[in-house]
């Protein structure tokens, strides 16, 4: 049989494994998916149990199409079509009053539901083949750093998970961005792979919910799920600068005892650093970053580093959505007080 015609049987046989309630970790274009099919509480509930996810966060409907979106949506304001329209399928949820089909145990009980259409060709195929939407959050545990590789799902996940169809690594690299479109104005929730001047380029400013749920009246509160740690390796991240001479400032020093990484520019001097167990040269632009950002870490956890120096980022708001992840990997300034 052909490739293609093994790739293609593959996909019948996860597709009939999601109808019958199963887990598969399938990619997408922005990191692995943990998928169940959406409609059905049970399976749903497998995904909350196999991630050790709080059920208050809810889970990322995805469909085949845009046509689908009634199935999962009761209204689709004119401000989610312009969105939809423009940057589906790509790396951009979003979140609507949701229709009575979909479970409670996928919205954490919300009357919205986030949806989207991945780009990804074998996402598309699996959701397409299943004949049913499907609820994926980011196959790893809760907490942990989302997948870019079927690698990295099979280290997290192990048997929780009931099959990992593989599809090399994943191209965006980080989430979705994550918009409520549920009201008048975009707001949004997550930055992500669609960058908010991207966003604004079509349906003018996007707005921002304020942190303590004081926003406008007719501002959601902040995404559920977005105020605790998340994307996080064993290692402490320490954010370190360069000194005058172009050379990076290891501070505090790394102690000699455990394994330390390094996760720097590509550019810049590159002295090799005795005794780094990591040593990740990040591209320079943005995409190519994004791109590389989850794999730096899993390697920081491979390698048992407890402590890694992350080279301060550039200065931009296109960088918004990367620092908002090594923020949330608990990434802080070093303290030279
Ligand atoms: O790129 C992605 O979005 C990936 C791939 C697999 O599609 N999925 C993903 O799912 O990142 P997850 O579960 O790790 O993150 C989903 C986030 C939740 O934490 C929450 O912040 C937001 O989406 N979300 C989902 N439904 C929501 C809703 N009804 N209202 C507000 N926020 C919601
Ligand atoms: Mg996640």
């Amino acid at each position: 049989m052909t490739d293609h015609g093994e790739r293609y049987a593959e996909i019948q046989r996860l597709a009939e494994l999601l109808r019958a309630g199963g887990l598969v970790a399938f990619p997408t274009e922005t990191v692995y998916g943990l998928g169940a099919n959406a409609l059905d509480a049970d399976a749903v509930a497998r995904v909350f149990a196999a991630k050790g996810r709080p059920a208050t966060v809810p889970l990322i409907v995805h469909l085949a199409a845009v046509e689908q979106l009634p199935i999962v949506t009761s209204r689709q304001s004119e401000l989610a079509l312009r969105l939809a329209q423009a940057f589906w399928p790509g790396p951009l949820t979003l979140v609507l009053p949701r229709a009575s089909a979909v479970p409670d145990a996928v919205t954490a009980g919300l009357d919205t539901v986030g949806v989207r259409v991945p780009a990804h060709p074998l996402a598309r195929a699996l959701i397409a083949a299943a004949g049913v939407p499907l609820a994926a959050p980011s196959a790893n545990p809760f907490t942990r750093i989302s997948p870019t590789t079927a690698a990295h799902v099979r280290r997290q996940l192990g048997d929780r998970v009931d099959a990992v169809l593989d599809g090399g690594p994943t191209e965006v690299g980080i989430e979705s961005t994550v918009v409520d479109a549920s009201g008048e104005r975009a707001v949004l929730l997550r930055p992500g792979g669609v960058s908010v001047a991207e966003l604004e380029a079509v349906v003018g400013p996007v707005q921002r919910p304020t942190r303590d749920g004081d926003a406008a009246l007719d501002a959601p509160q902040a995404s559920p799920g977005m105020s605790e740690r998340h994307y996080s390796p064993r290692a402490r991240l320490i954010e370190v600068e360069r000194d005058s001479r172009g050379q990076l400032v290891l501070s505090p020093a790394p102690g000699e005892a455990s394994a330390w990484g390094l996760v720097r520019m590509v550019g810049g001097d590159a002295t090799p650093f005795t005794g780094a167990a990591v040593d990740q040269r990040m591209p320079q632009d943005v995409t190519g970053y994004a791109r590389r950002l989850f794999a730096a870490l899993h390697e920081l956890d491979e390698a048992g580093c407890e402590v890694a120096y992350v080279e301060r980022l550039p200065a931009g708001p296109e960088w918004e959505a990367v620092a908002d992840r090594l923020r949330r990997a608990g990434l802080r300034a070093a303290d030279r007080g």
